[in-house]
């Protein structure tokens, strides 16, 4: 591709994700088709930290609407915290600017109805990060599904484990205020049920759930403000010692001098309002019945997933992190009715998630690029499995089962 003719892209948030996935990531892989022209974020110390690690000499700015109207990116790409994607995104296409947003695409189902009727009255582009479609384990399935080898499928077991190290992280920071993150039914959880609608080719239609806080905030035995200052650190099975931490250390511990975002808050401290326990039954349009759940505290990280067709069933445990050996590849088991079980061996690619993440910025960025299995998500994606973790939330908290139907559209809700 000829370099005059890159797309000029925008970051806005540079923490962790902006500055590694989309950031460097992007610099080094994908360079001949994309040219990053600009950074934004709200903490001027770690923007400037993001741009070095880039190597890059783009300008930096603290407001983005400013950005946009200044530099006229083709494209913005959003990693901000949850709660503010919807405004980010809804600016950025009132400007004429496409839109590439990190998950949950936002928090809220009023949030999601704004964004979608932006994207509908300006006629551009919201694309969601969706990067587990990518992984090659979810790519043989979603295969196997479409080929009809367990005929129609009628229900599926999905379990996510989040170990200490990763679920624990989530209680750190903003993501343990619903407020920032809509909670992980919705922070986490709109991967999961992104993969379950897109597995499906359906839209889920009725959740019932619960959820508890077990582990974590007003749980905890003890609590202080923050790791590095904590009076419990020498017995906390949670204390993380930031300083150990270089990328921490650049990116977040010396930017704070800014805004005082601290990056190893307690993960016991009393304004923790998430649950860390979640399960959910949900039923999809087509008839597909749903038990999920999700757990952040466990000594083992990965997923197990089911499905039960008419004419047989497949399984997967993928193991992400665990206290004993795995192999490097997945094993689908396959099992067909009234007939034997096959072993389908699918090989980890490099790169993050198992090679998913590579394969979403191939698809987002060389043009081109062939989506046979529809991989490619866009808001509509966005908007459902963020509506099934709305709904799962709401079930929880007031014990009746939600229609998500119903938060797409409330005249819906008003007439019933
Ligand atoms: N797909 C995945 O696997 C994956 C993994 C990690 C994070 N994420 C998503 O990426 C996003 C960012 O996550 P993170 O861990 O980097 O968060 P973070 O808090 O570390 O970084 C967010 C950045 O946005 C900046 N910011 C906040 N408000 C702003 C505003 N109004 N204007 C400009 N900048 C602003 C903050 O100062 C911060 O630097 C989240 O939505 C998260 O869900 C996705």
């Amino acid at each position: 591709m000829d370099r005059a003719n890159r797309k000029r892209i925008a970051l806005i948030g540079t923490g962790h994700r902006g500055t590694s996935m989309w950031g460097i990531n992007v610099v080094k892989g994908y360079g001949d088709f994309v040219e990053i022209v600009a950074l934004c974020d709200i903490n001027r110390l770690r923007a400037e930290r993001a741009r070095g690690f880039l190597g890059i000499d783009a300008p930096i700015y603290a407001d983005a609407q400013e950005m946009i109207a200044t530099v006229k990116p083709d494209t913005v790409i959003i990693c901000t915290r949850d709660s503010n994607h919807d405004e980010m995104i809804v600016r950025a296409l009132e400007a004429g600017v496409n839109v590439i947003t990190e998950k949950p695409m936002t928090t809220t189902a009023e949030k999601v109805r704004r964004i979608l009727d932006a994207e509908k009255r300006t006629g551009k582009r919201v694309d969601v990060t969706f990067n587990y479609r990518y992984a090659p384990t979810v790519r043989k399935i979603k295969e196997l599904l479409n080929s009809g080898v367990i005929g129609d499928v009628t229900s599926i077991d999905f379990h996510w484990f989040l170990d200490n190290k990763h679920g624990a992280d989530y209680f750190r920071r903003w993501h343990a205020v619903e407020e920032n993150s809509g909670s992980l039914f919705v922070h986490k959880s709109t991967h999961h049920f992104d993969l379950m609608n897109w597995y499906l080719d359906d839209d889920p239609e009725d959740v019932s759930a619960f959820a508890s806080l077990r582990k974590y905030g007003k749980a905890g035995p003890f609590r202080g403000e923050r790791c590095k200052t904590c009076p419990h650190a020498s017995y906390c099975d949670y204390y993380m010692d930031i300083s150990k931490d270089p990328w921490l250390e650049a990116l977040y511990e010396d930017p704070s001098r800014e805004d005082g975002y601290v990056r190893d808050a307690c993960v016991f401290r009393e304004e923790i309002n998430i649950p860390d326990t979640m399960s959910a039954m949900i039923r999809y349009r087509k008839g597909v019945q749903v038990t999920y759940s999700v757990n952040t505290y466990m000594p083992i990280e990965g997923h197990f997933i089911a499905f039960d067709g008419t004419k047989g069933r497949i399984q997967m445990r993928q193991f992400e992190r665990q206290p004993w050996e795995t192999p490097e590849h997945d094993e689908i088991l396959l099992v067909r009715n009234f007939g034997g079980a096959e072993t389908i061996t699918v090989p980890h690619e490099p790169g993050g998630h198992f090679g998913g993440d590579p394969k979403l910025q191939d698809m987002l960025f060389k043009p081109d690029t062939p989506d046979p299995l529809n991989q490619r998500a866009g808001s509509r994606a966005g908007a459902m499995s963020v509506l099934c973790g709305i709904a799962a939330l709401q079930s929880a908290k007031t014990g009746q089962m939600v229609s998500v139907s119903k938060l797409l559209d409330p005249a819906q809700a008003i007439a019933a």
